[in-house]
């Protein structure tokens, strides 16, 4: 049995923000965070987008970002956490940027603010087309600096531990559910061990790897969802799974590669097979609507035309730009056999984010005392029936 102040479950952006929080208010308190996978396996590691935050106060406002996220949750965010969230937005980044998060600059040396599908201006930083992973990186050596947090590896959560454990009945209706910790397997020796903790957080991330074709790595297989589900926590918006529009068509490999939308934000454009563009159909922003909309045309073309892709053209974009924005994304294009100079980008959409989750308030808080959430396992309010672009990281 292992003892600890702080569970963490997770070692995404969530977990471990929450973990350098911790153990910089409380040096004496003993942090434990538990990964499935080596510690820089998730979700976070892969957003390419950027974070949506507003910094430039001349063509941009809270109140703006506010409204564009309120607009793609289709009526279903909480009012609340979308103001706490938006406001607190620059001073939230300023942190990670203190830590030294690195985001891409002007020729000015003014960060450089992408465009994404139904925010009305430029708001997003970035830094290239790797941008979880380099936040994640400078979290993960900040965490790692700390004497009182211990990373475990390997650590897959397998339970979370109530008064049920202790045979006493929990229900839906129990309202006194306090949460002990975790039960964890150690995936090398297959042992189930024993955590017991004062204050428990699932950071456990999504539920994409249960659709075929997801944008989400190996580890998102929705455990920390189903743990929360099975001690009884109140769940909300499961039905609001988010496709990501343009995943690339016929990439090899469990996890569809994610052509981000902040290559149609720089400019390219949603076609047929023939070169005709289809989005002023369904939305007058055309290919940089929300992303449900764009998702769901995109579908309807591709079963109207007995198609399994649509096209992203960027061929008439400035290359030379294209690639130094894009690295990634044009490597990985070359890799497939697609010169986006000369080619459009065959995509279709992939399952990418649950809108839903363990229901909490705007800190944390679940129905189950002693356990929080954050990151994509919570559901907070946030994002309502349809996530808008790069609000995920934030
Ligand atoms: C993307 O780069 O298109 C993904 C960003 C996000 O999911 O918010």
């Amino acid at each position: 049995m292992h003892k600890t102040d702080f569970l963490i479950i997770g070692s995404g952006l969530a977990g471990l923000s929450f973990a350098v929080k911790a153990a910089t208010r409380f040096p004496e308190k003993k942090i434990t965070i538990v990964t499935k996978s080596i510690v820089s396996e998730s979700n976070t590691r892969y957003a390419q987008g950027g974070i949506a935050v507003v910094m430039d106060f001349l063509n941009d406002n809270f109140e703006k970002h506010k409204e564009d996220t309120l607009k793609a949750g289709d009526g279903l965010c909480s009012k609340a956490t979308v103001d706490l969230v938006v406001e607190e937005g620059p001073a939230r980044l300023q942190e990670i940027i203190d830590l030294g998060t690195e985001f891409d600059r002007d020729a000015d040396g003014n960060y450089h603010l992408g465009m994404e599908g139904a925010h009305s201006a430029r708001r997003i930083l970035h830094y290239k087309d790797v941008t979880g992973f380099k936040i994640q990186s400078t979290l993960l050596e900040k965490a790692r600096s700390f004497d009182n947090v211990e990373i475990l590896e390997y650590r897959f959560a397998v339970d979370l531990i109530t008064q049920h454990h202790l045979g006493v009945e929990v229900t839906k209706k129990s309202t006194d559910i306090k949460c002990f910790g975790a039960y964890v397997m150690d995936l090398k020796t297959h042992k189930i061990e024993t955590y017991i903790a004062k204050t428990t957080v699932l950071a456990s991330g999504g539920i994409g790897q249960t659709y075929k074709i997801t944008t989400n790595p190996e580890v998102a297989t929705g455990d920390g969802i189903a743990m929360a589900y099975r001690a009884k926590a109140a769940m909300e918006h499961m039905q609001f799974v988010q496709f990501h529009p343009t995943a690339l068509y016929g990439h090899a490999g469990d996890t569809a590669f994610l052509i981000s939308e902040a290559v149609r934000g720089f400019g390219a454009v949603l076609k047929t097979k023939e070169g005709k563009s289809f989005m002023e159909k369904y939305d007058e922003r055309g290919s940089l609507a929300s992303r449900d909309i764009v998702a769901r045309a995109i579908d309807t073309e591709m079963k109207a035309r007995g198609e399994e892709c649509t096209y992203l053209d960027c061929r008439h974009l400035d290359i030379e730009e294209f690639k130094k924005h894009f690295p990634n994304i044009y490597q990985k294009c070359l890799e497939s056999g697609v010169d986006v100079a000369k080619d459009m980008i065959p995509v279709a959409p992939a399952a990418h984010y649950l809108c839903g989750g363990v229901k909490t308030d705007a800190h944390g808080n679940t129905n189950i005392e002693n356990l929080y959430c954050c990151g994509e396992v919570a559901c907070t309010g946030l994002h309502g029936a349809n996530r808008l672009a790069s609000n995920s990281l934030l």
